[in-house]
């Protein structure tokens, strides 16, 4: 078993938080690989929200999908409809607000660059940092998000610098937060990791 794989760890976070008929988003649909895995937690009464900004990716996660029998479709902005199925987004994760309906339980971003595409097109730090903080105050009490970061493409420092000063700033009092790496490994991947409270108390 592979420790150092931090998509495999990202997954068993958020899985605890999923439940059959919930909302959930991913912010980098990519190939489909965390669109699939969120679909398989929320199950056909279940929405997954998934976007990306390349035709490509949004082409193979399709194709995935699709042969994995999940019903998909392509998303309008909100209208306050609750939908079922994978609704994959042409749109920068940035406008996630224009696309929730509700309050997800579980959010995944799997930055970076698309594994096998153009790596010029890479996740970037504005968007990235609108996106998550959008995503953690209209996370559901109780839901997660988890973000695999990537320090060691163009830009990647930078982007992973300021994610990583996002979560640290997440208050205590409603937030449990963590980060896992190999600490052998210069530059390698890292993961994320925000728990928000289930209820109004403050944690001890
Ligand atoms: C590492 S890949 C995602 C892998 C994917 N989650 C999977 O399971 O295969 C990163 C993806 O983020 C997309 N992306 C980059 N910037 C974006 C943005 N602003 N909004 C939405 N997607 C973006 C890229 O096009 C790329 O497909």
């Amino acid at each position: 078993m592979n420790l150092t794989r931090m998509v495999a760890h990202c997954r068993n976070f958020l899985r605890p938080a999923l439940n059959p008929g919930d909302l959930a988003v991913d912010l980098t649909a990519g190939a489909g690989q965390d669109t699939l895995f969120l679909y398989q937690c929320v199950g056909p009464g279940g929405c997954v929200l998934a976007f990306d900004i390349q035709a490509e990716a949004l082409g193979r996660a399709m194709a995935l999908l699709t042969k994995a029998g999940i019903p998909v479709t392509s998303l309008h902005p909100a209208d306050g409809t609750r939908r079922r199925g994978v609704q994959l987004i042409g749109d920068d994760h940035r406008n996630l607000d224009k696309y929730l309906w509700g309050s997800p339980r579980g959010v995944v971003a799997n930055l970076g660059y698309l594994p096998g595409g153009d790596p010029s097109i890479t996740t970037s730090i504005q968007s990235t940092l609108q996106a998550l903080t959008r995503s953690c105050e209209r996370l559901a009490a109780g839901g997660r998000v988890a973000v695999v970061v990537y320090p060691g493409h163009p830009g990647g420092a930078e982007e992973a610098e300021a994610v990583t000063n996002l979560f640290s700033a997440l208050p205590a009092r409603t937030w449990q937060v963590l980060q896992l790496q190999a600490m052998n490994r210069r530059q390698a991947p890292f993961l994320l990791m925000a728990a928000k409270k289930e209820d109004k108390r403050a944690l001890p």
